[in-house]
């Protein structure tokens, strides 16, 4: 048969763009302020603080689980627009703490919520993981696989810190933060400019199960970092990233109203600022301060908490760009719902 004859797949029609139309969050129910992490490890709360920007963390309990916190976080954002899971098409975790290779956490929380059809898969590119996720909700609205993308940044790190590396032991956190995706007329989601800096691929790493083995005292398996090697590249390589992906939104940085980067260090979103030359009617997100590091669930939750408190808006323009271990960026210009 020549090719001519032979019979021509269709492709499907997707949305001509996607937005995100609601967010929901949870946060570990456990405070631990500075003070009380001094208790753990050789600090003082103002080192921690100046450092950082960080005065307290949310630790989940035990039934707090990455699964639970998915689950509600998701339920949260899809009340929001009167949806429930049956209306959910694609359920995408980003994740580094679901602990089970197989299956998915994205399949345990379609499941919860109730959609039990939907496709569902996990992305792990760490503290870039929503924005990785985003795009690909993105594309999947945009090629017609999905009308409605749940896509949610959960972790819990608190049992992966390594108490004794007095280092990084005070940064990591636990929450969850989800994001309906769904299709729009105008473009809510813009291109997105990710990839890694392989060549630095051994910064930030956990352990695997081997290694835990040799640790019976140990749980889970822990986060190792060289925090002032992804700081120097926070400053050179997301930089840059960050003013691509206002190039490739085709705005200008006057006209942006919210900075949502990931939230590793206060210093790390100062330098960002500068650097950008952000002008000061940008609102700039400082979640960390009482919410701590929580990797893929950091930019979700900072932007439902910042729409929560009044310090962002609907239809806000907003630049979200998250970084870490691989090390891996992405970033890109969306509009709040
Ligand atoms: O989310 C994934 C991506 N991760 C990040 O983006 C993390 C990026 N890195 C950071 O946020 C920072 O590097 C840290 C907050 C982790 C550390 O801050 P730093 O300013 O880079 O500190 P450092 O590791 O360079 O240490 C400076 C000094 C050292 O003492 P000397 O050698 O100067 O005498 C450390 O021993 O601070 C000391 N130090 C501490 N002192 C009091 C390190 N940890 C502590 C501590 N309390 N907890």
């Amino acid at each position: 048969m020549s090719l001519s004859t032979r019979p021509q797949i269709v492709q499907a029609q997707g949305s001509p763009s996607s937005r995100i139309l609601a967010t929901g969050h949870v946060r570990g129910s456990r405070v631990v302020s500075n003070e009380e992490m001094c208790t753990m490890i050789d600090s003082t709360p103002e080192w921690i603080e100046q450092r950082t920007g960080i005065k307290e963390r949310r630790w989940a309990t035990e039934e707090e689980t990455p699964r639970s916190m998915a689950v509600e976080a998701g339920r949260k954002a899809l009340a929001k627009l009167g949806l429930s899971g049956s209306d959910v098409d694609a359920v995408i975790c980003a994740t580094v703490s679901h602990h089970r290779p197989s299956p998915s956490l994205a399949t345990y929380v379609a499941h919860d919520l109730g959609a039990f059809t939907a496709a569902a898969f996990d992305t792990n590119a760490a503290c870039a993981g929503f924005c990785y996720s985003l795009n690909l909700a993105d594309a999947m609205i945009r090629n017609g696989s999905a009308a409605t993308v749940l896509v949610i940044g959960v972790e819990k790190l608190s049992e992966m810190i390594n108490i004794a590396d007095r280092g990084t032991a005070f940064l990591f956190s636990d929450g969850a933060g989800a994001a309906v995706v769904g299709r729009s007329e105008s473009v809510g989601v813009g291109p997105a400019v990710w990839g890694t800096a392989s060549d630095q691929v051994e910064t930030i790493e956990i352990e695997d199960w081997s290694q835990v083995a040799g640790h019976p005292e140990q749980n889970h398996p822990l986060i190792a970092m060289d925090g002032r090697a992804v700081y120097k590249w926070a400053m050179t390589t997301v930089t840059a990233k960050a003013a691509e992906a206002i190039e490739k939104a085709g705005i200008t940085p006057a006209d942006l109203d919210v900075f949502i980067p990931h939230q590793a260090n206060d210093r790390i979103t100062d330098a960002l600022l500068r650097h950008l030359k952000l002008p000061e009617s940008v609102t700039v997100c400082h979640d960390i301060a009482d919410m701590g590091n929580t990797s893929a669930a950091s930019i979700p939750i900072a932007i439902d908490r910042m729409l929560e408190r009044g310090q962002a808006h609907s239809g806000d323009l907003a630049l979200i760009i998250g970084f870490g271990a691989g090390l891996v960026y992405a970033g890109q210009v969306i509009v709040l719902p």
